[in-house]
């Protein structure tokens, strides 16, 4: 699985960036002030979506936002005008992203995001999805997940969710996030009937839970599942308080996301993280894994992949932006075509200054540009 053949010689993993573009630039004009939480996914007819939270007044975490989404149909070559999906009026503490999930098998695209996370001058948080049954096109109305789930704090990923693709629970929809600062810690909720019921699944628990944390504390947080091919589910999660490490926080389902036992939590002391949310991806038997590479500072955005299913991560590593930079979502096209095994695609947050001037899209050829 190390190579591809390309007419007819053995070529490696020798990721090219190839193309890059701005999709969005905050502070600019308009309705919104700042552009965060950029989200990614392949859409089940070959198209690409892009989201980001538009925020309307400032850059901080609460207020009012916007969904914003565009669209590309040519991998990444052009993309639509911005639509503003789900707009949150003015309220204090409105809507977060989020997690996106393709469910192949139904030919949807579902977004699940949280209002009111910080419960921040309103109560309760909860937890809402929106769907597309037209290749993201038109969206439906924002669907309240918490009539369902209950109304704990839950901000999904930020990321994509999964569709088990292998025994066991295949067809279940997985959407993992993280709960509020004291209550944290890494919960994933499920659907099998193409996320028209949805079930609260694994939880793993920050220590202490529910109670104020210090440095150093277990604080599992922002994270993204992938399934491997034995049907496992690995999910990356950002190390908050730097418990052990200034590296990332790896955590495996092997019951399809009902349980994240404690016994299967690992450091991997190679992805050293600024704590931040990260990118992750599986793609024909390799993992990809974007952050900005440093202890300390959210600088140095940088692939890496590991050929061993995350055990260890190959030393070439390719730098994407050596500025600032911070969150980001892979993603890449299903079709099995020559082509759409060559690409993968990144989105992520980068800046001259700070890292939330602009969002950008990024096209990488696997091999080189062979
Ligand atoms: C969602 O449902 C929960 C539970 O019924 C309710 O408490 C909450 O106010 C609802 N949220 C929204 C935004 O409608
Ligand atoms: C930036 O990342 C590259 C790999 O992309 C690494 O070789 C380099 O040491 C990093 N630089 C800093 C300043 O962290």
């Amino acid at each position: 699985f190390l190579f591809v053949q390309k007419a007819g010689v053995w070529v490696s993993i020798d990721p090219l960036v190839l193309e890059e573009q701005l999709l969005w630039v905050s502070g600019g004009q308009g309705q919104v002030n700042t552009f965060r939480i950029p989200l990614l996914t392949f859409t089940p007819q070959g198209s690409l979506l892009a989201f980001s939270e538009g925020r309307k007044k400032s850059a901080s975490d609460t207020g009012a936002k916007f969904i914003a989404m565009r669209r590309s149909t040519d991998r990444g070559y052009t993309w639509s005008p911005t639509a503003f999906i789900v707009d949150d009026g003015q309220q204090p503490d409105g809507l977060n992203l989020g997690s996106v999930v393709v469910d192949e098998e139904f030919g949807s695209i579902i977004l699940v995001y949280s209002v009111c996370f910080h419960e921040y001058q309103c109560k309760p948080s909860s937890t809402m999805m929106v769907q597309s049954l037209d290749d993201g096109l038109s969206w439906s109305k924002p669907r309240n997940l918490s009539t369902q789930l209950g109304v704990k704090a839950f901000a999904p990923g930020p990321g994509f969710g999964i569709q088990k693709r292998y025994e066991p629970a295949k067809g279940r929809l997985v959407v993992c996030g993280h709960g509020t600062l004291e209550g944290d810690g890494v919960f994933c909720i499920l659907s099998d009937d193409h996320g028209k019921s949805w079930y609260n699944g694994a939880a793993l628990k920050s220590i202490p839970y529910n109670q104020p944390k210090k440095s150093q504390d277990f604080n599992p947080d922002e994270c993204q599942p992938l399934e491997l091919s034995d049907g496992s589910i690995v999910i990356n999660v950002r190390n908050q308080n730097n418990y052990h490490c200034k590296c990332r926080v790896i955590v495996h389902s092997y019951d399809g996301g009902l349980t994240l036992p404690i016994d299967y939590v690992r450091f991997d002391y190679e992805l050293i993280d600024p704590v931040v949310a990260a990118g992750a991806l599986e793609k024909d038997e390799v993992i990809y894994f974007t952050n900005p590479l440093n202890q300390v500072h959210r600088v140095n955005l940088t692939l890496r992949w590991s050929l061993d299913h995350g055990k260890s991560w190959e030393k070439k590593a390719v730098q994407i932006w050596p500025g600032p930079s911070a969150y980001s979502c892979l993603t890449s096209l299903k079709s099995g075509s020559g082509e759409d095994r060559r690409y993968i695609y990144v989105i992520y947050e980068k800046g001259h200054k700070n890292y939330d001037e602009t969002v950008s899209f990024v096209k990488i050829h696997l091999y080189g540009g062979l």
